[in-house]
């Protein structure tokens, strides 16, 4: 009697925790079509084809699959212009099958959402398709678009959901996937992915991969090209064309050592090797933390190691972004925010403290401009996309406003206590996707409430839920700067002269905030002996250049006009191209001058930086 009793509370206490996870798992990911309660994808095989003539991946993925719901349901999968040809199912004897799908008309934002209808609940499933030149997560690049000229490139960029448009799968950040590959290609071209590359693979145009962590679908990648491998530390190393390969060694040797400071402070990283992919200067990042593998903006190799706080940042999203992962889009806050304060503890580890400092305040001013021109709603760091493509909801907001707000706290906490907190904070959730009302929950119990009478519910609120920045913000200052802005105006008032500023001296930073913080009213004439003394028009440094033209755009100073169409014309890094032309719109003239180098420009950009450029010349 006792033991049935006992039996049958178990069944009831077994049931209602079933309902209860069931509940739990709300789907809180606006841009997936998937019903990622009813079933997961818990491994990815992919078995493709690259084709530089076509344009096209083709062959088949094989999702391996984990019911939560009892009774078998139709599958549900994110596409974008993909070719599908057929779809098998595996019964649990093993067996395949044929089955039914469907494909629905393409939603601009979301895709086309394909189900897929076994009445069984499916182990496994094979789906047969090949993607096409219009994949919006792929840029294939013709031999002239590459720095060896010989060779064809290929890289994707999944990031946000683009994932689907060349693997059909649940595509959000909400559901993680280990996996396993197979690619072939071109014997002369090596291929690599975020998963486990081995540097000596036999350059045989037939390639295996495996990535034993589970990850979200955003985090698959693939490059394709005439890549050579050189490495830099037992753990890290460089996979570029061969002649950029030396000069991207040497910029990035400090990889090693950020990766050990960072795991003094944030815990064991725990991915294996850690290895750069330089892609051409039309990838339309600065980076992108694809597991193992960063992929990285050839226009941070500027030969003094002043842009690598980029690597820093990538190599970061190896705790916060690729192990604890946002839930969904909204959320992206808790991805960049957190990796822009790790990236720059890792600069103020590696570089010291004037350096890290400089750049937070640099971004901090950078932020301030941004959100006088943002609409109002997009300056909240738990947004509301609306339904938005959230590409076109990008902004500085949930990096540097995040990472203020982390500065805000850890100056409360002191650095003790803040960065305990945040160590367990990725060790607890290490391998899980969260989304703002969970982080708040977690916030509170680990930090706000258990050091109480410190930081305020309502200011939590405040940074988190509500637009522009607190009045108590943090406000970054660096001595350096400070001594700058009584240069420039020593120089504007003619008390002191061009040769005698101490700028012999100055890094990248100074140069950026000197830059930055010229008058818009400055005269012609003083543009001109900038330029004579510094020959800003031809700097090799794409940081410092992008800030020169800006300011010669708004001043006038006309000068700069072809060199700028010529960097215009090579770079596609969206961050350093899209100000430009935004300010260049704001005159009929410079509209025009504008259309005619971007009708250069464009054959040569990403579909991402063509879309953003597009709708600011309304092309
Ligand atoms: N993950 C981002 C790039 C991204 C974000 C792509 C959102 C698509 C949607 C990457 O880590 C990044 O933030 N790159 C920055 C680096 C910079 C802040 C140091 C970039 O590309 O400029
Ligand atoms: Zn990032």
């Amino acid at each position: 009697m006792k033991i049935i009793i006992r039996l049958i509370l178990l069944a009831v206490v077994s049931v209602s925790s079933v309902v209860l996870a069931a509940s739990n798992t709300m789907l809180n990911d606006a841009y997936t079509y998937s019903n990622y309660d009813q079933v997961i994808t818990t491994h990815l095989y992919l078995d493709l084809d690259v084709d530089f003539d076509q344009k096209s991946l083709s062959g088949f993925a094989e999702l391996t699959l984990k019911w939560l719901s009892n009774m078998p349901q139709p599958i549900i999968l994110d596409t974008r212009d993909l070719v599908i040809h057929k779809v098998l199912a595996q019964n649990n004897q093993g067996e395949w099958q044929n089955v039914h799908f469907t494909l629905a008309s393409r939603d601009d934002v979301l895709g086309s959402k394909l189900t897929v209808e076994p009445q069984f609940k499916a182990k496994k499933l094979r789906v047969y398709y090949n993607s096409t030149d219009k994949a919006s997560g792929l840029q294939w690049l013709s031999p002239e678009q590459t720095a060896g000229k010989k060779q064809p490139f290929l890289f994707s960029q999944n990031q946000a959901i683009h994932a689907r448009s060349w693997i059909p799968i649940q595509d959000t950040p909400s559901v993680r996937v280990t996996y396993t590959a197979r690619i072939t290609t071109d014997k002369e071209l090596l291929a690599v992915m975020s998963a486990n590359n081995e540097p000596d693979t036999p350059r045989d145009g037939d390639y295996f991969f495996s990535m034993p962590q589970a990850i979200p679908a955003y985090l698959i990648a693939i490059g394709v090209g005439d890549l050579h491998f050189k490495a830099m530390s037992h753990q890290t190393g460089i996979y570029a064309e061969t002649n950029i390969l030396d000069a991207a060694v040497a910029e990035f040797d400090d990889t090693q050592a950020m990766i050990d400071k960072a795991e003094k402070m944030y815990g064991k990283y725990r991915w294996g090797r850690y290895d750069l992919l330089i892609l051409p200067p039309s990838f339309p990042f600065g980076g992108m933390e694809n597991p193992r593998l960063s992929f990285i903006t050839p226009t941070v190799i500027a030969g003094d190691k002043s842009l690598v706080n980029l690597i820093a940042h990538e190599l970061a999203h190896s705790w916060s972004g690729n192990l604890v992962t946002n839930e969904s889009w909204r959320d992206l806050w808790l991805n960049e925010g957190f990796t822009s304060y790790v990236e720059n503890r890792i600069m103020e580890a590696v570089f010291g403290k004037n350096r890290a400092t400089m750049e937070q305040a640099l971004d901090a001013q950078g932020l301030n401009y941004e959100i006088a021109e943002l609409a109002p709603g997009d300056t909240q760091l738990y947004i509301d996309l609306k339904g938005r493509d959230p590409d076109d909801a990008f902004s500085g907001v949930p990096y540097t406003k995040g990472q203020l707000f982390l500065i805000y706290l850890e100056k409360k906490f002191g650095r003790d206590r803040f960065d305990q907190f945040v160590l367990d904070y990725f060790d607890s959730h290490a391998f899980q996707s969260l989304g703002t009302v969970n982080f708040v929950n977690y916030l509170k119990a680990n930090l706000t409430h258990k050091y109480p009478n410190i930081v305020s519910d309502e200011e939590v609120n405040e940074w988190i839920y509500e637009q522009g920045l607190p009045s108590y913000v943090p406000k970054p200052t660096s001595t350096a700067f400070s001594t700058i802005d009584g240069e420039i105006s020593a120089w504007l008032s003619d008390k002191r002269q061009l040769p005698q500023l101490p700028t012999a001296n100055w890094t990248l930073h100074e140069w950026l905030h000197f830059i930055n913080n010229l008058p818009l009213d400055i005269q012609a004439k003083r543009m001109v002996e900038l330029d004579k003394a510094f020959n800003l028009t031809h700097s090799t440094n794409a940081e410092i250049a992008h800030a020169w033209y800006l300011l010669s755009v708004r001043v006038g100073y006309e000068v700069v006009y072809p060199t700028m169409a010529e960097y215009l014309i090579t770079i596609g890094r969206r961050k350093l191209i899209v100000p430009l032309y935004k300010e260049l719109a704001q005159s009929a003239q410079g509209k025009v001058w504008a259309s005619k180098v971007y009708k250069k420009a464009r054959p040569g950009y990403h579909g991402l930086a063509q879309g953003t450029v597009d709708s600011i010349l309304n092309k």
